[in-house]
């Protein structure tokens, strides 16, 4: 069976490997050296096609003291489309600068409810010249589905999209 977010090879179906998206990003980004939103939602597009637990992909950017929804990919819009640096766990990780795993969302009282079937989220700053210039942020409807690997594999991604932004 192929299905969204599953690589078909021959008759086998395995799940995306990380290094494989690293590349594939690399790959999508070397074909548009300027900032550009369309790169952005490219990206975003890839991650959320990409891993089965990856329910809910945005980026948003740094706007003065407000983050501002920019490319994202899920089956809703969220309503949380401007977010004061500071509130919820996207303005915790632009306050901080560091990336937020939250296991279990209805346990951590920052959290900024956007869709009933969210379990859990990591939001991944990406910085510039020292500063944070916007973030990646994923909404799994599994509980604990973010692990170290994705924080390597997202952070490095944050890295790659620096220049986009
Ligand atoms: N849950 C986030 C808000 C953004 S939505 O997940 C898309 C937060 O607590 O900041």
């Amino acid at each position: 069976m192929i299905t969204k977010k599953i690589e078909n090879i021959g008759e086998e179906v395995i799940p995306m490997r990380y290094d494989v998206a690293r590349n594939k990003i690399r790959d999508i980004l070397s074909k548009s050296k300027e900032k550009n939103v369309d790169v952005l939602q490219k990206v975003v597009d890839f991650l959320y096609n990409s891993f089965d637990k990856y329910s809910w992909v945005g980026i948003y950017l740094v706007k003065g003291d407000i983050l501002v929804l920019g490319p994202w990919r899920g089956k809703e819009a969220t309503e949380h489309i401007r977010i004061p640096i500071g509130r919820g766990i996207c303005g915790s990780a632009a306050l901080t600068g560091e990336t937020e795993i939250i296991p279990d969302v209805n346990k951590d009282n920052r959290y900024l409810s956007c869709f009933i079937s969210t379990k859990s989220e990591i939001v991944v700053p990406i910085k510039k010249d020292g500063k944070i210039v916007a973030e990646i942020d994923i909404d799994s409807d599994k509980r604990d589905a973010f692990t170290v690997e994705d924080k390597m594999f997202l952070e490095k991604i944050a890295d790659m999209l620096r220049e986009h932004i």
